[in-house]
């Protein structure tokens, strides 16, 4: 049922079948990445947010790669076997389309930058004027290698002509086609069966249907894109690295404007699915990676990575840690050069210093290894001080074993625990201790050789070498 309030349904056509040949690469150009994702899925990002009826993917080049990288957004896939132009690309959307009437709105899988909002005001402008299709247009300083849209002196839309079948004249037009589009879908699929391929490339062309439209008296417009850059299309490397830096910069911004304080933006990397807190304060050279989220009043030290790892409030990370699926309570400090592994928690307050790793393991609250500390496996109770040296000894070579260390324990420097194995409660552990039975609660662990003191020993023998 439709009215004038309720907009026609909506599905997305994306093309990328193609293989990227100016990547200069043995991978799809969509699958390289930007800000940690395929091309591919930033476009698949903006288009979910349509509510699109459909989603529809051309590809062909490692159609199997692609579908799996994006396999999330749940799109259904449609194969190109060869790719003959991008006419006959949307043409190979229509079997997966077959009965939709609404409207078609077509991206490309290489154009990562374009937003939601954008795609919204090319449907709203399309559905307004009730036109058979509007095109996304952008002006260039340099258009070389887009279509061109061909005007008349009133400044009605004609057509588009390709770089490569343009005169000198239609190559000076700074008005280019950005590859965006949303049709009728009853216009598209009828049309792309008439669309030709006499042209410099000997291709079916997509933008040929704009003459179309234009002859037949269908209706035919251009919509302006906001941005210049959210309609750049990625063909080389050097473009890649240019996407790449505008998206980090929009991420940034979008951060800063919210109450986070990076200290040099250009040289700060986060993914777009952190979430940071307010006050946050990121050095140069941090990099957020997947699902990380820091809490209100934290601090990242330079050059350290988070992964997919929940830090409180008033966390202070130090310089060059790694910090991956794990989760780090309030208060709590980490490095210089600290590596939290995978299923790592660490409890409110605890400190884990210079040059520790710490895997699979709960630091209870309060407790520090502040110094040269493996700690795998293992539960740590509260306030337990972890001397410098110490190795939880978790690997015989076959299975890995679990050490806990209850409440209030103090372990010497140097002390080896081998797991599986547990100190009681208030226990102490001397220095240089390799612990291999249980300890009792508030007991004293020591497994070294009494030492032995010979007077005079070595100036004797300084004596008898000199
Ligand atoms: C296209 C437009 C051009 C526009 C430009 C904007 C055509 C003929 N030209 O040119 O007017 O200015 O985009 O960036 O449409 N693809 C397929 N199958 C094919 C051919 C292409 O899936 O057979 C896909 C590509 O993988 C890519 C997208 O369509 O994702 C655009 O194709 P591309 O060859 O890059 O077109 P352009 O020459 O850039
Ligand atoms: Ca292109």
């Amino acid at each position: 049922m439709s009215s004038a309030s309720h907009s026609a349904e909506v599905a997305v056509v994306i093309l990328a079948a193609g293989l990227g040949t100016r990547m200069k690469s043995s991978m799809a150009k969509v699958l390289h990445p930007i800000v940690g994702k395929p091309l591919i899925a930033h476009v698949l990002k903006a288009a979910a947010g349509l509510n699109a009826q459909k989603t529809v993917l051309v590809l062909g080049h490692q159609a199997d790669r692609v579908a799996e990288a994006v396999k999330e957004f749940g799109a259904e896939v449609a194969i190109q076997a060869q790719q003959l132009g991008t006419g006959h690309a949307v043409m190979q959307a229509e079997k997966a389309l077959e009965g939709f009437t609404g409207d078609v709105v077509i991206l490309s899988g290489d154009v990562p930058l374009i937003r939601k909002k954008t795609i919204v005001h090319l449907v709203a402008h399309h559905e307004k004027t009730g036109n058979a299709l509007t095109m996304m247009t952008a002006m260039l300083d340099d258009a070389t290698g887009y279509g061109r849209v061909v005007k008349d002196a009133a400044g009605r839309l004609l057509r588009v002509v390709e770089h490569k079948d343009a005169t000198e004249e239609e190559r000076a037009i700074r008005e280019i086609n950005t590859g965006i589009y949303c049709f009728k879908a009853s216009f598209l699929f009828s049309h792309l069966k008439t669309l030709g391929n006499t042209n410099a490339q000997g291709e079916y062309y997509l933008p040929d249907l704009i003459a179309m439209a234009v002859e037949k008296g269908l209706g035919a417009d251009t919509v302006a894109a906001d941005e210049v850059e959210e309609v750049m299309g990625i063909n080389n490397r050097v473009e890649l690295a240019e996407a790449e830096r505008l998206m980090r910069r929009r991420i940034n911004e979008y951060w800063m404007r919210e109450g986070v304080t990076f200290v040099a933006p250009e040289v700060t990397y986060v993914e777009d699915e952190v979430t940071l807190g307010k006050d946050v304060v990121l050095s140069p050279g941090c990099v957020l990676q997947g699902k990380t989220v820091v809490g209100d009043g934290s601090v990242i030290g330079p050059y350290s990575r988070v992964i997919d790892t929940r830090l409180g409030n008033n966390v202070e990370v130090l310089d060059g840690c790694v910090i991956e699926e794990s989760e780090i309570e309030d208060g709590c400090h980490v490095g210089p050069f600290a590596h939290i592994r995978p299923a790592t928690i660490l409890r409110k307050n605890a400190r884990i210093g210079n040059f520790v790793e710490v895997k699979k393991s709960e630091i209870g609250e309060g407790s520090k290894a502040n110094h040269l500390t493996y700690i795998g496996d293992a539960v740590l109770g509260k306030k337990v001080n972890i001397g410098a040296g110490t190795i939880t000894c978790n690997y015989d070579g076959v299975h890995k074993h679990k050490t806990v260390i209850e409440d209030d324990v103090f372990v010497g420097s140097d002390t080896q625990l081998v797991a599986p194995v547990t100190v009681g409660r208030g226990a102490l552990i001397a220095a240089g201790t390799t612990v291999t039975k249980d300890v009792p609660a508030d007991s004293l662990a020591v497994s070294r050789t009494r030492q032995e003191n010979k007077d005079g020993w070595a100036a004797r023998k300084r004596k008898k070498h000199a």
